[in-house]
């Protein structure tokens, strides 16, 4: 297994914690059997930890489509970019951006969403509230090279072959989770992400019941949870069980990528916030 610093980054997310990933495995228990993600995103956790026997989940499909890819067929990953960075040379940047966008809006799939996730503003993949439409305009930085890219595939397929990737709400992967097992959590933060990953509704409630039937099960939980909501007046809006977790643990953040794009870059001096880690071991 891994736990060392891994910083290359197959895709770009909301919520990446490819950065805090050494210092929250640090807290993971020192034996366990299989590592569950439930809500994978761009995999920081994963990627660095490289377990032996993984079961990755997310319940957004096109998402899902491109780690099952990479599992299954790594060449194809690779495919898929070349081809839509192809596209910059003939049309500009923005004008390849504005076309995989469009095939995206029109029918959503994982080799357009690999494209606009590495190309797109500040890495910062949103949907429309109303449609689902992806929103996001063209990011000012120019999107890494296929060379680079393809390294980049080489390295995850290398780091993930003992995981299985599934598309799957959280409670139907949680509830797999056998005696020994890890479940690590990393859910949307309710208030600060409720615009992303299109419509899907998230109840912190309704994962709480399922750490809960983890726990008595005998699988360990850890849950990362917004360090912001613990800030001042918001602490008491988290409806955390009594007596669910054993432990808690800050991990540092610095600054939030997401608010800098929501502020159009003004100064963010006073929202440095640091993620919580609940153990329920
Ligand atoms: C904060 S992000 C995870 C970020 C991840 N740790 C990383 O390093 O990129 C939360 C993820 O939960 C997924 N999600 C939202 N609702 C879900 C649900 N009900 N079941 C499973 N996944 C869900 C979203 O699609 C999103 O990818």
């Amino acid at each position: 297994m891994g736990g060392t610093a891994f910083k290359t980054q197959l895709l770009k997310w909301v919520g990446n914690k490819q950065r805090q990933a050494p210092e929250i495995i640090r807290h993971f228990p020192s034996r366990f059997g299989t590592y569950f993600e439930p809500f994978l995103g761009s995999g920081g956790v994963l990627g660095v930890l490289a377990p032996r026997l993984g079961v990755a989940s997310d319940a957004f499909e096109p998402l899902i489509e491109i780690w099952r890819t990479l599992g299954s067929k790594p060449s194809q990953v690779k495919d898929w970019y070349a081809g839509r960075h192809a596209l910059i040379l003939e049309h500009g940047k923005e004008g390849a951006y504005a076309r995989v966008l469009e095939s995206y809006n029109r029918s959503p799939n994982g080799a357009d969403l690999l494209f606009l996730c590495r190309a797109c503003y500040g890495g910062v993949v949103r949907f429309r509230k109303v449609d689902g439409y992806m929103s996001t305009p063209c990011g000012v930085h120019d999107p890494i090279s296929p060379d680079s890219f393809n390294k980049r595939v080489d390295l995850w397929a290398e780091r993930t072959k003992g995981t299985k990737f599934v598309h799957a709400d959280f409670s139907e992967v949680m509830s797999q989770a056998k005696p020994g097992d890890l479940v690590y959590c990393d859910p949307p933060y309710a208030d600060s992400q409720a615009i992303l990953y299109g419509a899907q509704a998230f109840s912190l409630r309704r994962l709480f019941d399922c750490i809960a039937d983890c726990r008595a099960r005998g699988v360990h939980v850890a849950l990362s949870i917004d360090g912001s909501k613990y800030s001042g007046a918001k602490l008491c809006e988290l409806p955390i069980p009594p007596g669910l977790f054993k432990q808690e643990r800050f991990i540092e953040l610095g600054r939030s990528m997401l608010k800098r794009f929501q502020m159009d870059g003004r100064s963010l001096e006073d929202h440095e916030v640091s993620d919580r880690l609940l153990l329920t071991y």
